[in-house]
Parts: C-alpha cells; sequence; structure tokens
C-alpha cells in the first residue's frame, strides 16, 4: 500500500471526531483531512481541516481531484430523531450527499471509500433478537428508509462501477468526547453526563427498552480494521450488521449506580419510543467476524468504567 491521502466529511460529528483521530494514529496526521460545514470544535483544530460542503457538489469533485485522496470516510448525515422532523433535509443530505461523493470517487479514482448504514435499516418485522445479516429490511424513519437505499447505491457502485466501496451497520454509538447528533440512542451517552453533573437522569426511552449499542472506541476499530482488510475477504457490499453489547436505560443506570450509588433515573418516553420499538435489540454480526475477524473489546460494565473515569478530566478541563 503506497502513500495513503485520506478525507473525512462530516469529520466534525460524533463519530468523525473520534474516527479523525484514529486515522492519524494510522496514517499520520498529515495525511487525514477532515472536512465540516461547520468549524472545528477541540481535537479537530489541531490537524487539517476544511470547510467542505458534500451537497455542493462542484466543490467537492474538485476538492477531491486537487488533493487526490486515496480514500473517502463520508461521514455527514441527518440521524433518525432529527430527520423524523425534517424528512426532506435527511432525505436530501443522506442520499444526495452519498451519490455525489461516489460519483466523485469514481471519476477521480479514489481506491477507497467508507460510508456508515445503522441499525435503524432494519424494521418492525425484522427478526428483532440477533437480527441476521441478510434478512427483512422494512425501516419506519426517513433516516432508516435512507440507509437501506443508501447499501444498495453503494453494493451498485461496486458491481456497476468498481468502485471499493465498505460499509458497517453501527447500533447506538457511545462516546463522551463529543455530544450526540440527534439520533435515538443518545440518552446513553446523555445519561454519564447527566449521572456525574445532576446525579439525576430522565430517560425518554422506557426502562426495558433493549437496543444494539457500542462504544466509540469498538467502533473507531471495526471502520478502520474494515477499511484495512483486504478487498477479497469483504463479501458484503451492502453494509455489515457488526455488534458490540446490547443492554435497557435500567441496566445502564445500574451499571453507573455501582460507581455513583446515589444517582437516580426517571422515564419519560417519547416520540422516540416508537423509533426504538421498532428496532433490533441484538445483532447477529458473523459475517464480519468471519470475513474480516471483527471481534468488540468493550461490554457495558467495561464502558462504564471507562466513561466515569476519564469524562471528570473532560468537564474540568471545559469548566476552566
Ligand atoms: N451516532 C450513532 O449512534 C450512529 C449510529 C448509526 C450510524 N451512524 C452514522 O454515522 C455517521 C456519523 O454519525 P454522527 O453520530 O457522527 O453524526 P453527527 O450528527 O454527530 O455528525 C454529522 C456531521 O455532519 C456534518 N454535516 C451536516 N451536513 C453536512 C454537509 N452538507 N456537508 C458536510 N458535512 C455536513 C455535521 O455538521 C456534523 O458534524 C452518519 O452517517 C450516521 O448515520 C451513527
Amino acid at each position: 500500500m503506497g502513500k495513503q491521502k485520506v478525507l473525512v466529511i462530516g469529520a466534525g460529528g460524533q463519530l468523525g471526531s473520534e474516527l479523525t483521530q484514529g486515522l492519524w494514529n494510522l496514517f499520520g496526521k498529515e495525511n487525514v483531512t477532515a472536512t465540516d460545514i461547520k468549524a472545528p470544535q477541540g481535537i479537530l483544530a489541531k490537524g487539517n481541516f476544511e470547510i467542505l460542503d458534500v451537497l455542493k457538489q462542484t466543490h467537492l469533485s474538485e476538492f477531491i481531484a486537487k488533493n487526490k485522496f486515496t480514500q473517502i470516510y463520508h461521514l455527514a448525515a441527518v440521524l433518525s430523531a432529527t430527520g423524523e422532523k425534517n424528512p426532506k433535509l435527511a432525505w436530501h443530505l443522506n442520499m444526495d450527499g452519498l451519490i455525489n461523493v461516489l460519483d466523485a470517487a469514481v471519476e477521480y479514482k479514489v481506491n477507497k471509500v467508507y460510508w456508515p448504514s445503522s441499525i435503524a435499516a432494519f424494521g418492525p418485522t425484522t427478526p428483532k433478537i440477533k437480527t441476521p445479516q441478510d434478512t427483512v429490511m422494512d425501516p419506519t424513519t426517513i433516516y432508516g428508509i435512507s440507509k437501506q437505499a443508501g447499501e444498495r447505491w453503494c453494493e451498485w457502485y461496486f458491481k456497476n462501477k468498481g468502485l471499493d466501496v465498505r460499509s458497517l451497520r453501527y447500533p447506538g454509538l457511545i462516546g463522551y468526547k463529543t455530544k450526540p447528533g440527534g439520533g435515538t440512542t443518545d440518552y446513553a451517552v446523555d445519561i454519564y453526563f447527566k449521572a456525574l453533573t445532576d446525579k439525576k437522569f430522565e430517560c425518554f426511552l422506557k426502562p426495558d427498552t433493549y437496543l444494539p449499542m457500542m462504544y466509540m472506541d469498538d467502533a473507531v476499530k471495526a471502520t478502520l480494521d474494515l477499511m484495512e482488510a483486504p478487498s477479497e475477504k469483504i463479501n458484503e457490499r451492502g453494509s455489515y450488521n457488526v455488534s458490540g453489547m446490547s443492554f435497557c436505560p435500567s441496566e445502564i443506570a445500574a451499571s453507573i449506580k455501582k460507581h455513583i450509588p446515589e444517582f437516580e433515573i426517571s422515564y419519560n418516553p417519547d416520540f422516540r419510543q416508537a423509533i426504538a420499538d421498532s428496532w433490533p435489540k441484538s445483532i447477529n454480526d458473523s459475517s464480519a467476524r468471519l470475513d474480516w475477524g471483527w471481534e468488540p473489546e468493550y461490554d457495558l460494565a467495561e464502558m462504564t468504567a471507562h466513561i466515569l473515569k476519564h469524562l471528570p478530566e473532560l468537564l474540568k478541563a471545559e469548566a476552566i
């Protein structure tokens, strides 16, 4: 593999800010360009950063041509809960943004493209326990519909244009370094912040709502493992199921109480309950394990211990 030049689109978000750091470690900071429509916050400002709107097709193409990128990570999207409030914007960004990237990647001979799908691509009649790789997909949110369609676009570009595009169906991603961007699993991020600052948290899902989740360190690892795997190992060109852990609000609360005994959780379900109820409770990721050796490192107890150890340092630094 020669020298890589990597473009990250939508790098300022919850995933992008941490994935960009993973890419710095792998390829060297000078070989990674992070981009977003908003100015860089925190650590991202310490590397190459440019303002780039994935919907401005001409600018996007020129930028890719000029910089001779070998890999693109396209992360810009409107997430599930926000998308239900603005469905046309979600469709426009999630579909046209993806197609702009795929077209430019073909035209300028980019070696590899990464684009995330989501468990939101599944729906109410999908088997909910250990959801298989290939199964019924009847998403109910515009976000989920855009992810399902995006998977098919990726496969189409692979088959018809020879583009090496790869994808993961992330479960809910949990990190503490960046606030989440409007998804249905955001409660599992907010709960740690509130546990430390207020010792109490009101949850927008019911106590027994199981959802598949993944710690951010595992999400970054899964993404880089997939992208570093030899092309012939990638049998799934739509998107791979990947699983980390599965828990419900009362279980994450119990795991926090082990560290903060006075922590209290209360429940006030809103429109996001119906979205959560339409999604899988756990995921079968045997194809990812078999094809390119996927294995998660964090379970709920390890994640809670890790976050509650490191988040206070971050909150203290922000308060200064
Ligand atoms: N966070 C999760 O739990 C989760 C789960 C499954 C899949 N995903 C997928 O992972 C990807 C990243 O998610 P995230 O949680 O980091 O989202 P996020 O909302 O935190 O970040 C998205 C970023 O895209 C940027 N953006 C918006 N419009 C843009 C445009 N026109 N051009 C360029 N950038 C633009 C935003 O400013 C933001 O920084 C998305 O495709 C999302 O669907 C996330």
